[in-house]
């Protein structure tokens, strides 16, 4: 394929020539044009460079790039990562039951919903008050003790859906090795009343192994028995060897496989912690959400395709123009932690710089993935998005209707989202900066002191995708959405999006440093830097807890 940016070049030309609040004036069916809607999801895309001729062009890279063909092969259970030979089967999750898939010559179908009955089980136990702990009280609280995609999918998910969770029952997240969050989460636990689950797709994750110790040791040393851990811990895991010698039951365990993911596994057992939280109905509405974006993206052209969509517009920006960074803003507090969740899916898996076969990249790829709920972000760092130097396009995410009990708050609050695009796109120019400013009752010479401070110059792309509700549903067609946007533009950069070599190499460097640590000798074996900190380190560390040497 030609180089990508020479392809994007008299693409890129066309539509700078013509500021959006130019093609919105020309055009009384701009809207109209550029927008879609699929399941409870609408997406405007009309606030984006964007010309008759733009998403031709950009949906006949995606065919040269034999976007359907490698969808065709995701979708049938081939072995797409190439780097692990593995399946990339996430979409088989949320398949239903009737559906036949092979990996391997088995049928793979009949597990996934053989696990998801298990879990059905487990939840409507421990959520009716049938499991019990070890005393006979009730649980309260679930702890999921994860890290990367072991956590964050889950995480983001409960909190977005914490009003389908009944009263009563407390779902946390304990993913950082840092002791200080250990000791956080536990300080508010009763241990009669809590049931951990240890997740992990490897079990061998440091972080997660950790806590799960410490976690077993705070249980241990309450006053309970080993037999009592088999009522207060799971494991959701592929390694059933390492879950046993850790001392969980494997009849306490649940189980997924190795062409899921960890970013990709909320949807698998790693999705325990939600299941306990809304229940086995719930999660299935969570799954046929999904599973109906996973439809659309299959079957819809690429040109009326939201998945496409997003991923070429991201490819306009990134390869184009290239901006470096897309912006994830909510205005809502339930996906508060969606930036975050999809900066792990996207980062982790299009963050590369060799294509399948190893050679190197011929373009750029993965922008940086940053946000946070755009109400708080207006006062932060929206200044830079408006009137910074750099071009970062930017998804904005909102529902129509809210759980809160304020509608007049929900209104303020989207009076926001409905502002902030308008105003990315239309900017205000000198004339109407200072007309606005005389009218406010500025004297002429203040205002023409100020007036180069208060232009916008405008025209910056955004997105904008409205749900009709956040419930479960809507959230798994929201979530895979964002899937297939990363998986679209893997294959135009030619990646394998979903091994992930690039944590490896910290991983590895840590295991001798931390037993230099434990040492506490001078080092050499290092570069200055690394030598000259660890040293310091060692110095100046109480050599035990509370005492400085
Ligand atoms: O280090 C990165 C990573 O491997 C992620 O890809 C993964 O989601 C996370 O660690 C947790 O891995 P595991 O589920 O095996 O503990």
């Amino acid at each position: 394929m030609q180089a990508l940016a020479d392809r994007l070049k008299p693409l890129c030309q066309q539509v700078a020539a013509i500021p959006l609040r130019d093609c919105f004036a020309a055009d009384a069916q701009r809207f109209d044009k550029y927008s879609l809607q699929h399941q409870g999801l609408f997406l405007d895309y009309s606030k984006n460079w964007l010309h008759a001729d733009t998403m031709p062009a950009l949906c006949q890279i995606a065919r040269d790039a034999k976007l359907a063909e490698w969808r065709e092969q995701l979708f049938s259970g081939a072995k797409i990562n190439n780097t692990e030979q593995r399946a990339v089967l996430h979409v088989a999750l949320r398949n239903p039951a009737e559906t036949v898939l092979q990996v391997d010559g088995q049928d793979v179908m009949p597990w996934v919903h053989a696990e998801l009955a298990k879990m059905g089980h487990f939840a409507d136990a421990v959520r009716s008050g049938n499991w019990r702990g070890y005393s006979g009280k009730r649980i309260s609280a679930i702890v999921n003790i994860g890290i990367g995609g072991s956590d964050l999918g889950p995480k983001m998910v409960c909190e977005a859906l914490a009003p389908f969770q009944p009263a009563g029952l407390q779902v946390q997240f304990m993913s950082n090795v840092d002791g200080m969050h250990v000791d956080e989460i536990l300080a508010r636990l009763d241990p009669e009343t809590t049931l951990f689950i240890v997740a992990s797709k490897t079990f061998t994750t440091q972080e997660t192994m950790t806590n799960a110790a410490r976690a077993r040791s705070w249980f241990l040393d309450s006053g309970a028995t080993d037999t009592a851990i088999a009522k207060h811990f799971v494991a959701v895991s592929t390694n059933q060897s390492a879950v046993v010698d850790f001392g969980i039951d494997p009849a306490n365990m649940f189980v997924f496989w190795d062409w899921v993911g960890g970013r990709y596994s909320l949807w698998s057992a790693i999705g325990l912690s939600i299941m306990l939280a809304i229940g086995p109905t719930q999660f299935a509405e969570l799954l046929a959400g999904a599973h109906s974006m996973d439809q659309h993206f299959q079957d819809a052209p690429f040109e009326q395709n939201m998945p496409v969509i997003l991923a070429l517009l991201g490819v306009l920006y990134h390869n184009g123009f290239g901006a470096e960074a897309h912006a994830i803003l909510p205005y809502d507090h339930l996906l508060r932690s969606l930036p975050a969740y999809l900066q792990q899916a996207d980062m982790e898996s299009n963050g590369k710089t060799v294509q399948r076969d190893g050679t190197a990249v011929t373009a750029s790829t993965g922008p940086i993935i940053w946000g946070a709920t755009g109400i708080n972000g207006q006062h932060a760092f929206y200044q830079l998005l408006h009137q910074g130097s750099r071009l970062i396009p930017a998804d904005f995410i909102a529902s129509i209707r809210t759980h809160s009990s304020s509608l007049e708050q929900h209104d303020i609050m989207m009076s926001n989202f409905f502002a902030q695009t308008e105003a990315l796109m239309r900017g205000r120019t000198l004339d109407e900066t200072r007309a606005s400013l005389l009218a406010a009752g500025e004297s002429p010479d203040m205002a023409a002191h100020r007036l180069a401070h208060m232009v916008f110059a405008g025209n910056h792309p955004t997105n904008s995708i409205l749900l009709d509700d956040i419930n479960p549903r809507n959230l798994g067609a929201l979530i895979a959405l964002y899937e297939h946007k990363i998986f679209v533009q893997g294959v135009i950069w030619n990646l394998n999006s979903y091994d992930q070599w690039g944590v490896e190499l910290g991983k590895q460097l840590a295991k001798p440093i931390l037993q230099e640590l434990r040492d506490c000798q001078p080092v050499s074996a290092h570069d200055a830097s690394t030598n000259g900190l660890i040293n310091r380190y060692c110095q100046r560390k109480p050599s035990q807890h509370g005492e400085a040497d």
